[in-house]
């Protein structure tokens, strides 16, 4: 502790903790949306957990909030309305299927493009449901959609 007061916590209040609504509601509506520290994010729920991401998808800013949630190699994504890209509910990676073009009989398989979309946590106290802001040094696709000019806070298209 700093016994002049002067202790600085830079980080703590932009990433703490933020109530975005009741367990009960979501229970029964599946999804939400809201915006954490200036951040538009949706919350699913889906198979008795929790998931969230920013809402804007990383391709080209589609309301994500908007998709079906659908498997795909055994993994739950959600599906972009505009143009169908699957992105992995826990941990945001872009799904794509390829084939080998040298064996085109062969079954085409389900691949990652690595993390394309920022996951944030969810937690639960007291049947609140709380999101906390990823803060994971890297640079993620969505981030594109989530900050500066291109930001749309609470957009309903
Ligand atoms: Fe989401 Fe293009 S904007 S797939």
């Amino acid at each position: 502790m700093d016994p002049n007061g002067s202790e600085q916590v830079p980080e703590i209040k932009e990433y703490s903790s933020v109530c975005v609504g009741r367990e009960d509601d979501i229970k029964k509506s599946e999804r939400m949306t809201a915006v954490v520290h200036d951040r538009e994010v949706v919350i699913f729920y889906h198979k008795g957990e929790y998931h969230a991401m920013d809402i804007r998808c990383y391709h080209s800013g589609g309301p994500l909030h908007l998709g079906e949630i659908e498997d795909f190699d055994g993994r739950p994504c959600i599906v972009c309305p505009w143009h169908k890209y699957k992105i992995t509910l826990s941990t945001g990676e872009g799904l794509y299927q390829s084939i080998n073009p040298r064996d085109p009989s062969s079954k085409p398989k389900w691949c990652s493009k690595g993390i394309k979309q920022r996951i944030h946590t969810v937690t639960v106290d007291s049947g609140n449901i709380y999101v906390t802001l990823s803060h994971e040094p890297f640079k993620c696709d969505s981030d594109y959609y989530a900050t500066g000019n291109f930001k749309v806070i609470r957009s309903s298209s």
